[in-house]
């Protein structure tokens, strides 16, 4: 069983999706802790439903932004955790992190990287006109989403779409491809070469190419 920590700043759907993946028994992993920078953070209500602990680390507690890491590295090394998972972690993860766990931290960004970058990748698609966005999970380096990339799947943006219609559409393969993600990397399939993730025995699945004219 792969040990694995999530860190998470609100809603959590995408934890949920994991959870539910494992619950299944169709992702060979357990979930070892759920760290939170907020205590609001809906993704706490998941965790105590799931029996999961989790633990609140207050930013504001740390003088910089190196000891805030030290401590979620601290809180994931205790318990043995070997990928560390940002679903929905809204902050740009620094060193201490990165150097105890390096290709080994992944995040979901709503964007086909390496377009649209940091915060709102949705709106920023909209707002550009782009017909086809989508989701991308990549693994962490000290960027901005700019770390190898794993696995994307692809939406159709309409002329209608807003903000909100294309998240939610985004959102449906976002539970897909995170957990797919974890899969491989759990089965020992990737490999980081330089900038680029290689998948051993792997198929793209059609499901992360949409119809065109889904809603
Ligand atoms: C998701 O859409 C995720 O891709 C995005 O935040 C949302 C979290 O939803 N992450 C980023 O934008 C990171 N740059 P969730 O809390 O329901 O999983």
């Amino acid at each position: 069983m792969l040990k694995i920590g999530v860190l998470a700043s609100g809603r959590g759907s995408n934890f949920q999706a994991i959870i539910d993946e494992i619950e299944k028994g169709t992702l060979p992993a357990k979930i070892e802790i759920l760290i939170v920078d907020n205590p609001k953070a809906y993704a706490i209500e998941r965790a105590k439903k799931h029996g999961i602990p989790y633990v609140f680390i207050n930013p504001k507690e740390f003088s910089t932004k190196e000891e805030f890491y030290e401590k979620i590295r601290d809180e994931l090394l205790e318990r043995g955790v070997e990928l560390v998972i940002l679903a929905g972690f809204m902050r740009i993860v620094k060193k201490p992190l990165l150097e105890a766990f390096p290709n080994r931290i992944m995040n979901i960004h709503p964007a086909l990287l390496p377009s649209f970058p940091g915060l709102h990748g949705q709106k920023q698609a909209v707002d550009y006109g782009v017909r086809i966005s989508g989701c991308t999970v990549h693994f962490v380096d000290e960027g901005i989403d700019s770390g190898p990339i794993i696995i994307q799947a692809a939406v159709p943006v309409h002329p209608d779409d807003t903000e909100e219609t294309l998240s939610e559409r985004i959102l449906k393969l976002e539970h897909k491809i995170f957990p797919e993600a974890i899969r491989l990397f759990a089965e020992g399939r990737l490999e980081v070469i330089g900038r680029k993730v290689k998948i051993k025995n792997y198929e793209l699945p059609d499901v992360f190419f949409t119809n065109p004219k889904i809603r």
